[in-house]
């Protein structure tokens, strides 16, 4: 098992450059590939956990997937596919599900392994089951596995409950092959899904409307292989500016836009960071202790619930107390009594936290129990006393491209145990 020291250090300083979104965005794309026949060359995709779950979801189909250098792949979905993920790649990585949309599409039938919940919330997939059972699919599950068929997918009016981001992309990805017109309201906005649809119109699909509520998708015959290059990791990004709030420092990011980060950037801004725009990402500096605010998570262009177990590490040490709501995860907090054992003030009434700012933490053993919540837990370290040692890091590894050492590359003592 991965374990991970930090100390406390210099202020940070320099430039790093934003991976691609191999996690978020990565993965999905892959997923939709499933669509056409043919090769697709992506770009800007490093490996992380995650993503290799997912490309050994689609060799175990039928995909053939071929390594070009250490951030790019091709893929190659010609020829019949077997249309099943296998429940020893879905429990590893849950975003597994999003090969069902494509599936029903393309092969008119799936066998998918049911995810469970995870260390974050129950995590179901009512909207996903409903959505596509709309457009026509019949799905049971039987023995832990979603068995699905769908002859000939029509268009359909759907309503989400809440903008769920993988129901939103696995109706997507269903309704570009479906018969007739499909309309998504309550959709989710994040980047990823404008990402997707941009990927699927240059496949040949006609979607319109992603980024907003409502997505339109006229359903065409068949859609072609393209290549794609994947944005930078907006949450890759966050974090680094969250180590900034904690460690001080003034340091660049490349490969990244200020409004694929909306709200993080306007709370951090009134937080007391400077931020501004250059012409290749962002410069971001911090020269004193930041001064608390109310975070209340909410979908996109809200702010991301993925930034709040850092932003709530960054708040621990912050002047003054700040009240954090998760609005979108029902367990998203489990990491904060690992934050406590480090000496943090904070308080948890159900979906709330009450984060009193205290001047220093002191370095602990800790444990990493999701991907943010490891990152939430290296940064309080930046502001910690002495030493601190984040345990089960391999949950930090399914979505970073190893964040400790791009984190020592801008001065922080941070290394691999
Ligand atoms: N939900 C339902 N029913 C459904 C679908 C979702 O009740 O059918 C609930 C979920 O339980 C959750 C909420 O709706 O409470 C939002 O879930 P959503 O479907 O939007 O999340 P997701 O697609 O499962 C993705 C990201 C998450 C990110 C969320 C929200 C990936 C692989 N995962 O998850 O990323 O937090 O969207 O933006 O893209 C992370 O990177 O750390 C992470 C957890």
């Amino acid at each position: 098992m991965s374990s991970v020291r930090v100390r406390p250090g210099d202020p940070l300083q320099g430039t790093v450059r934003v991976s691609g979104a191999s996690k978020n965005s990565g993965c999905k794309q892959l997923a939709a590939a499933l669509l056409a026949e043919g090769t697709t060359t992506v770009t800007n995709v490093p490996s992380v956990a995650d993503l290799e779950v997912m490309l050994d979801v689609l060799t175990a189909m039928g995909v053939g997937v071929e390594r070009l250098g250490s951030d790019a792949l091709r893929l190659d979905t010609t020829g019949e596919l077997t249309p099943e993920a296998p429940y020893e790649l879905v429990t590893r990585m849950r975003a597994s599900i999003n090969v069902l949309g494509p599936l029903l599409a393309r092969c008119g039938e799936a066998r998918v392994a049911m995810p469970g919940g995870d260390n974050i919330g129950q995590r179901k997939l009512d909207m996903h089951f409903r959505g596509l059972e709309a457009m026509g699919a019949k799905l049971s599950v039987t023995h832990g596995y979603i068995e699905g068929s769908a002859h000939g997918l029509h268009g359909a009016r759907i309503v989400l409950e809440f903008p769920s981001v993988g129901a939103t992309e696995n109706l997507l990805t269903a309704a570009v092959l479906a018969d007739g017109v499909t309309t998504i309201e309550n959709a989710a906005r994040e980047p990823e899904i404008r990402d997707l649809a941009t990927l699927l119109n240059r496949m040949g699909a006609r979607v319109h409307g992603a980024g907003t509520s409502t997505i339109e998708v006229e359903g065409v015959r068949a859609l072609a292989s393209v290549d794609t290059e994947l944005c930078g990791d907006r949450i890759e990004a966050g974090t680094y500016l969250t180590a900034l709030g904690v460690a001080g420092g003034e340091i660049d990011l490349e490969g990244i836009r200020l409004d694929q980060l909306e709200m993080v950037v306007v709370k951090l801004r009134e937080m007391g960071m400077r931020i501004d725009a250059t012409d290749h990402g962002l410069r971001a500096r911090c020269e004193r202790r930041l001064a608390s605010v109310d975070v209340a998570t909410l979908p996109f262009p809200g702010f991301a619930t993925d930034f709040m177990p850092m932003t709530v590490a960054l708040l621990a040490v912050c002047d003054g107390t700040a009240i954090v709501s998760e609005n979108v995860f029902d367990n998203r907090f489990s990491f904060i009594g690992e934050l406590r054992r480090m000496g943090a003030d904070i308080r948890t009434e159900d979906r709330h936290a009450v984060v009193r700012g205290v001047p220093r933490l002191s370095g602990a053993p800790v444990r990493a129990f999701d991907v943010r919540a490891g990152a939430a837990l290296a940064i309080a370290g930046l502001g910690a006393e002495g030493e601190t040692v984040v345990h089960d890091w391999h949950h930090v590894d399914r979505g970073y491209v190893d964040l400790p050492a791009r984190l020592a590359d801008l001065g922080a003592w941070v290394e691999r145990v």
